[in-house]
């Protein structure tokens, strides 16, 4: 078992009203990512051979997202029902014989491995016509409801607004994710009608299609969690708030220190190693990989950035994209970071700005450094040479280079390169003027007093 190809159909032509949002429903991200693609990852993870998205309204929106990744777009131009809107599919999954997998846009929680295991109950000795996947949610609300026997074959699949007072006190739920046989799905499909009570073709009226021709359905549970479904913006923080919790005990599991879990906030992709300690408010936008031993203290904030081993972040650090930070290196507080590198053991540890620059291993850049990156135009490289000594204030004015070994001192704006162990200084000649402060005070001691007189 286990082998049969997979096609995902995945329905969003609804129109998703109660987001109020100009956004296509299952584009709204969750951990950072749209949650579509949430989906579209548990199918690449099964290995599905075919991924087809039915959008209605707003479809350029979700041709967008998906492009390159190889998903098919069928168009629903009337929102008929949830069996009409898969069978817009059949076009897409022309010649594919596998199991196609019907399910929801946004309900994007679906595991690979209970995709896996509905699609293989298809292969199971009794060879079932359709499985459907149903849950036991805290509130049954008007979800359509399952009504199967012990060993979980279906007698009646009915929906809230058609089920009478005995069907609608039944606790198993559709969550709608249906596994049919390519190869019998159109045909099932073609033969729903729309006499009910919301006028519309429903699809589970398949399962009702299959026991009318004497083949069995069945039903696979499984966690509430996993099917919730999302149709306001409360729902997404919801769903948001789920997904950050198993995100967040997830990373305790794999060996990692998180001090205040509850204020931790992951991305959808983000790599947290062994022995990393997270402290709290930490939040974490796509594209970050945090290596073994490193820490991240308070109130960071960290996008596309690779932190190496043993690196220490923050407190409130900002790494933009493209910040690496390589074994050892620190990034102090108020230190932002965007396409930057620091090498291994290289220090920024207060208050300064690296963006489009190379820091060579062991430097130390010194407080109040900036890279100057930017005349309004375009956008040019700073490189500083392994064990440089940036004093502090210093203002980089890129394009330039800093040797190996240099040092600039304190309050420099260096805007030609400096060779390696080179000292540069760029600042005013001090004028030293000794006792005339001492001096000034007195005198202005004394006008002050007269002026007091009467
Ligand atoms: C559906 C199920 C119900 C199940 C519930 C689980 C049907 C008839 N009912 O009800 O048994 O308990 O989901 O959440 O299937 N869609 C289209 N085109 C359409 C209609 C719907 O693409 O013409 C899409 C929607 O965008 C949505 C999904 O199908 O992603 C479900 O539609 P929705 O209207 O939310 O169905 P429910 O009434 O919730
Ligand atoms: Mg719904």
């Amino acid at each position: 078992m286990g082998e049969q190809a997979l096609a995902a159909i995945i329905l969003a032509a609804g129109q998703g009203t109660r987001m109020r949002s100009d956004l296509h429903k299952v584009l709204h991200p969750i951990a950072g990512q749209p949650m579509l693609h949430h989906l579209l990852a548990s199918f690449d993870a099964v290995g599905a051979a075919e991924q087809v998205v039915v959008v209605g309204a707003r479809r350029e929106q979700v041709e967008a997202s998906v492009a390159g990744r190889g998903v098919r777009i069928a168009h629903q131009a009337e929102q008929l029902g949830t069996a009409h809107a898969a069978l817009q599919a059949k076009d897409a999954l022309a010649g594919f014989d596998g199991i196609a997998i019907v399910c929801f846009g946004d309900t994007p929680f679906l595991k690979p491995e209970t995709i896996r295991r509905l699609a293989d109950r298809l292969l199971a000795e009794d060879a079932p016509r359709v499985a459907v996947l149903g849950f036991v949610p805290d509130d049954a609300k008007a979800y359509g409801r399952i009504i199967a026997r012990l060993d979980g074959t279906i007698s009646k699949m009915v929906e809230f607004k058609d089920a009478s007072k005995q069907e609608r006190a039944v606790k198993l739920c559709n969550s709608g994710v249906t596994a049919v046989r390519a190869s019998d799905l159109w045909g099932l499909l073609e033969r729903v009608g729309n006499n009910n009570a919301a006028g519309e073709y429903y699809l589970p009226d398949i399962v009702m299609l299959a026991i009318k021709d004497h083949d069995s359905a069945v039903v696979v549970e499984t966690d509430a969690d996993e099917l919730i479904g999302i149709n306001s913006r409360a729902e997404l923080a919801e769903a948001e708030r789920i997904w950050q919790a198993q995100r967040r005990a997830q990373a305790m599991a794999d060996g990692a220190t998180l001090i205040a879990p509850e204020t931790v906030w992951f991305a959808f992709d983000t790599v947290i190693g062994r022995d990393v300690l997270i402290e709290s408010n930490v939040v974490f936008g796509p594209g970050v990989s945090v290596a073994d031993g490193a820490t991240i203290h308070a109130f960071s904030h960290i996008a596309g950035a690779t932190i190496g081993e043993g690196c220490a972040v923050g407190p409130f650090a900002r790494l933009r994209p493209g910040a690496r930070l390589e074994q050892g290196a620190k990034v102090g507080n108020f230190v932002e970071m965007k396409n930057a590198v620091l090498g291994v053991g290289a220090k920024a540890s207060h208050l300064t700005y690296l963006g489009d620059a190379t820091v060579g291993a062991n430097a130390n850049i010194g407080a109040g450094t900036i890279t100057c990156n930017y005349d309004g135009y375009f956008k040019y490289q700073t490189v500083i040479g392994e064990g440089a000594f940036i004093g502090s204030n210093s203002a980089l004015i890129a394009p330039v280079t800093i040797g190996r070994d240099a040092i600039v001192a304190a309050g420099s704006a260096v805007s030609r390169d400096v060779a390696d162990g080179e000292m540069r200084m760029v600042r005013a000649e001090q004028l030293v003027k000794p006792g005339w402060a001492d001096r000034f005070h007195d005198t202005m001691k004394k006008r002050k007093a007269d002026r007091a007189k009467p």
